[in-house]
């Protein structure tokens, strides 16, 4: 059996397996918009470094990407002002959630890595400095990246974590206080809130992602996103920090770097094979997709496909 025709057995087989099992997990509701999405979806898509497309489920339907979208901005940042970045944001494992506000103050406004919202939000600060249209040459890059034009921000999903995202505001203040903020606190602020609103589908995130399954490059439209080195940090940054308090289960159980989002979004990338994108809304207790690590953990396993 070829590789495509296993995973595609492996994948359908469980895919429903998972899709009938108990979910003791919940919908994101601290950013109202997305408690009303339906919690029974549950999508998956790979595609392989050779353009071979698997899909499952609700794979093509667009969803809130939310923090899977901080890797596309570290992309960004890092291609615009390279070693510098780490000058204003670490590349450490946390061990804290997603939004804690304790490390960052003992270790003087420098957030550990740039996927906690911490370090997302001084990686927009640099965005901010360095772009002359922040908003629209982020979403720009986002849909080169994606070979697709069709890719935006989503503006309720922004404007209601702009309501009610305070947690945030604190991670900025301090982070001002500390001077690891240059510009005006709203003005990124807002950039951090649209980041997060961006919709994909599995099948739109899949395809984006496929730079960091090809050192680099997307094979949709063979352009070059960012250097190997550079591919190589992201990928390593992702296996270490792309889950917060649960990176290490995630490594342990699935083994591949990857990068989730409360709107119930996982992306993993086994380089130079495939890249994965599930979507399943209710989250575990540390803000990851409960279905969503359970169905990768099982295809890793029986498709025996981990970088260990
Ligand atoms: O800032 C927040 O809380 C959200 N916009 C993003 C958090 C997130 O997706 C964490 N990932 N699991």
């Amino acid at each position: 059996m070829t590789n495509n025709s296993h995973y595609q057995q492996i994948l359908s087989e469980i895919y429903l397996e998972t899709k009938d099992s108990d979910d003791p997990g919940k919908v994101a509701s601290y950013i109202p918009e997305l408690s009303h999405i339906n919690s029974n979806k549950f999508g998956v898509h790979l595609i392989t470094s050779s353009q071979h497309h698997i899909s499952v489920g609700d794979s093509g339907e667009k969803f809130s990407i939310q923090s899977v979208s901080k890797v596309l901005s570290l992309t960004l940042a890092f291609n615009l002002i390279g070693n510098k970045l780490w000058e204003r944001v670490d590349v450490e494992p946390s061990g804290t959630a997603f939004n804690s506000l304790v490390q960052l103050e003992y270790e003087k406004g420098i957030p550990r890595n740039p996927f906690l919202n911490a370090g997302a939000i001084v990686v927009c600060d640099v965005l901010v400095s360095e772009l002359n249209n922040p908003k629209d040459d982020l979403i720009s890059f986002v849909r080169d990246l994606s070979g697709n034009t069709s890719i935006n921000y989503n503006c309720k999903v922004a404007a209601s974590e702009k309501r009610t995202g305070h947690r945030n505001i604190a991670l900025t203040h301090l982070m001002k206080e500390f001077g690891n903020i240059k510009n005006d606190i709203d003005i990124v602020l807002d950039l951090y809130f649209d980041l997060c609103s961006i919709e994909m589908s599995c099948k739109e995130l899949a395809q984006t992602f496929q730079y960091l399954v090809n050192k680099g490059i997307n094979p949709i439209n063979n352009k070059n996103f960012t250097s190997a080195s550079k591919a190589k940090r992201i990928n390593a940054i992702m296996l270490l920090c792309g889950f917060y308090d649960e990176a290490g289960e995630f490594a342990f159980r699935v083994g591949l770097p990857g990068k989730s989002g409360v709107g119930g979004g996982i992306i993993a990338i086994n380089p130079e094979q495939y890249s994965i994108a599930v979507w399943s809304p209710k989250l575990n207790m540390k803000g990851n997709s409960y279905k969503g690590f359970e169905l990768l953990e099982a295809f890793t396993t029986k498709s025996n496909s981990s970088i260990f």
